[in-house]
């Protein structure tokens, strides 16, 4: 575990130099580099998208969660049934009992298929160039074990596993 840990902390600490190597690569005289961005929605709205993004024509977001044990509707489950939308009453009439709360659905939310090594063999396969894992959507619930999120997340409750902490070792081990 302790192992594990120091390698998650180095594969980290890659990435973050990773992160500065090539945001120092800036060519001089670029504004868009040296623009230092307001925190409001119409200054952050106007950063530039990446080269790299723009070029990639293919990526993959991954939305896996509490949300896919009922597996209706989106990823949005939870607020769009407590708002009453009524496809989402609907299904949760039919299939489960009176009083059932979201939270009930993350001991069903048990992961027991996932593995790192798979995924990251589709996603390199599948020519993506980049992956995003929704590693805590707003249902608030994490896919590591995040003390700030106690009894929440994916080591918690469910999979019993750090899904973000295995997918990222792999995906570097493939890089
Ligand atoms: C995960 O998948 C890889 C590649 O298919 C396989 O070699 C490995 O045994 C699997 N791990 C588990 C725990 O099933």
């Amino acid at each position: 575990m302790l192992i594990a840990e120091r390698i998650k902390f180095n594969l980290f600490l890659v990435f973050v130099l990773l992160v500065c190597a090539v945001s120092s690569k800036c060519p001089k005289g670029n504004q868009q580099c040296s623009k230092e961005y307001e925190p409001t929605w119409e200054s952050l709205d106007s950063r530039p998208l990446p080269q790299w993004y723009d070029n990639a024509k293919v990526g993959i977001f991954v939305h896996w969660g509490v949300y896919s044990v009922p597996s209706f509707g989106s990823e949005w489950f939870w607020i769009n049934w407590k708002n009453g939308e009524k496809r989402y009453v609907e299904f949760m009439e039919r299939n489960y009992p009176p009083g059932f709360t979201y939270q009930e659905f993350a001991h069903e939310f048990k992961g027991e298929l996932f593995n790192a090594t798979q995924w990251a063999q589709l996603f390199r396969e599948s020519g993506a160039q980049y992956v995003v894992l929704t590693s805590k959507h707003h249902d608030g619930y994490c896919l590591w074990p995040s003390s700030r999120s106690f009894s929440w997340n994916s080591v918690d409750i469910g999979p019993k596993k750090d899904i973000v902490g295995e997918f990222i070792i792999l995906s570097y081990s493939l890089m």
